[in-house]
């Protein structure tokens, strides 16, 4: 048995990867979540509710070393899913964030090195180490900004610059991770995400924004805007993320200690108004929405650079944000939303 280990793996994306791996009988794969997230026991509700004989679920908190040791013994793959993942609440909260996010995957790192030096580990990084990218020129049209000079996005290549807690705190981990490959020899690989969207996302005005602008467009709620809403994101469908970790650990040799950004790519991006725009053809109705000051660090625009993991991956997105903006708002209707405003 392939023992699998996904800290927050009653998360979002830890849901749809426990459900894509979950399949493979070889494997046997542990959920290992506090349930901290607001919808997080409803994913692991579903998750229950299929009996699958191999998967368990371990309710416990990664800044206990303790149970991180006990968990990832003999693990082959480590997942390192769990944070907490609002910039709002870093701003509130920056102690417990820095505790669950840099501490947290200092934990897990420490305790794979010590029991299961052999495990994969993936980590699960963020576009906001690269900051508010405030030096890059931009044009601004009349529904977003636009790169003036990066056409292919951002790169790798691009400087940290860890802006909020949040971003101060996932930055010190990913540098971590990665650190742990070259001093200690983990096989490491870090994915500095953009948006990523998809089913079991039960997204807020903190975290989350393509699933909650629907949430909220669904139940005839105004939505709140921080900033001019011409922010761009590149949004990824969680599918194709997570088909690109599992060719990550199939290419573990050539990619062990690497860091990849990935994201839609220039091709699945929107602005917040687009998305607003999107939304009322798709839905056909006025969604309503008010503007507030931008939020700390808030990049104008967002685009991940993806050459680099479809040269060392052959990855690429697959799923168009049409189709998947689609799907989600079915999964929506279907588990989330009566419509009449629940
Ligand atoms: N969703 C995105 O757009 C996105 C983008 C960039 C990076 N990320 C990163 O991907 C990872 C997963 O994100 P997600 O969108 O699935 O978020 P999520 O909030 O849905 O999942 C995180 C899970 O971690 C759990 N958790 C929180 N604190 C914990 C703790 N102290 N101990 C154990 N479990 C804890 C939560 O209960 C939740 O189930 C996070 O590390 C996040 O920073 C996500």
């Amino acid at each position: 048995m392939n023992k699998i280990v996904i800290t927050g793996g009653a998360g979002f994306i830890g849901t749809n990867l426990a459900l894509n791996l979950v399949k493979d009988n070889a494997n046997h794969i542990i959920i290992f979540d506090n349930l901290s997230r607001a919808g997080a026991e409803k994913n692991l509700e579903f998750l229950l509710s299929k009996n699958y004989k191999n998967l368990q679920f371990f309710k416990g908190d990664v800044r206990d070393f303790k149970s991180l040791k006990e968990i990832v013994k003999d693990a082959k793959i480590v997942f390192h899913l769990a944070a907490q993942v609002a910039v709002t609440s870093s701003v509130e909260e920056p102690l417990k964030d820095f505790e669950i996010n840099a501490m947290g995957t200092l934990y897990i790192l420490e305790a794979i090195r010590k029991v299961s030096p052999d495990a994969i580990i993936v980590f699960a990084s963020t576009n906001k180490v690269y900051g508010e990218l405030k030096h890059l020129k931009l044009k601004e049209t009349k529904t977003r900004y636009v790169f003036a000079e990066m056409k292919n996005g951002i790169s790798e290549k691009e400087n940290l610059d860890f802006h909020s807690p949040y971003g101060v705190s996932k930055g010190c981990a990913d540098q971590y991770v990665r650190d742990y490959y070259r001093i200690y020899g983990l096989k490491t690989v870090v994915f500095r995400q953009s948006c990523i969207y998809g089913a079991h996302q039960h997204g807020n005005e903190d975290q989350g924004w393509v699933a909650h602008f629907i949430i909220r467009s669904l139940m005839g709620k105004s939505i709140n805007i921080y900033g001019d809403g011409k922010q761009v994101r590149d949004l990824l469908e969680v599918r194709d993320l997570i088909r690109a970790y599992k060719t990550a650990i199939k290419k573990i040799e050539l990619v062990k200690g690497e860091i990849f950004n990935i994201g839609g790519g220039k091709n699945n991006s929107f602005s917040l108004l687009e998305l607003i725009e999107f939304l009322s053809k798709e839905l056909n109705r006025k969604i309503d929405y008010n503007f507030y000051p931008w939020r700390p660090g808030d990049q104008k625009v967002f685009i991940s650079d993806n050459r680099r993991i479809k040269k060392l991956l052959g990855w690429e997105p697959e799923i168009s944000t049409e189709k998947g903006i689609k799907g989600l708002i079915c999964w929506l209707r279907k588990f989330r939303i009566d419509e009449k405003g629940k």
